[in-house]
């Protein structure tokens, strides 16, 4: 079985609404495949997902706000408290971006890109960005993005 976990934070509600259009699509995806049994999803707020977690994942979905043009605190927090137990044990795995934003994005892109390359993570997709009000797209992009990872898992070519 293999396992695409969803990590997000959110400080109000957008980001949390985008993880849920993500987990939304993985799950539709892996029963338009008749994958359910092949992929576990497991979904975690930054503050209750830790080391343990990122270890068992096969592929990883980040989520966070961009605040003060950075990636959120409890995102850093998080990446904080993975980065040395995970280092060498994750090479390689594919992961991808999603980001609530006000008017911009970029910074909480790059800041989370510069530390899982550290990590040796392998972008797998482009990052989704809701800017301002999320509009029915920016949510259809999220789903996207987790039936492609849900089914890249199911099938081996993610
Ligand atoms: C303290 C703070 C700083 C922010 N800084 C930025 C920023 O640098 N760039 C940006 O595009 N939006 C910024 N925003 C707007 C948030 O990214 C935006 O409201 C986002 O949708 C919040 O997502 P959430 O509802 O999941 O917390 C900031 C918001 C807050 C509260």
């Amino acid at each position: 079985m293999k396992t695409l976990l969803i990590v997000f934070h959110t400080g109000g509600v957008k980001t949390a609404t985008m993880a849920g259009a993500v987990e939304r699509g993985a799950r539709a995806a892996l029963k338009e495949a008749e994958a359910e049994g092949e992929v576990q999803i497991v979904v975690k707020r930054c503050a209750e997902a830790g080391p343990e977690d990122v270890l068992a994942a096969d592929a990883l979905l980040l989520g966070t706000p961009e605040n003060f043009g950075y990636m959120s605190g409890m995102m850093k927090d998080f990446l904080e408290r993975v980065f040395y137990p995970c280092e060498g044990k994750v090479n390689g795995r594919p992961y991808a971006l999603f980001v609530g934003a006000g008017q911009d994005g970029s910074g909480a892109v790059s800041s989370v890109d510069r530390i899982v390359t550290g990590l040796r993570l392998r972008k797998a997709h482009e990052p989704v960005i809701g800017l301002k009000e999320l509009t029915p797209a920016m949510l259809a992009g999220c789903e996207e993005l987790g039936a492609t990872f849900a089914a890249g898992l199911a099938v081996g070519v993610l």
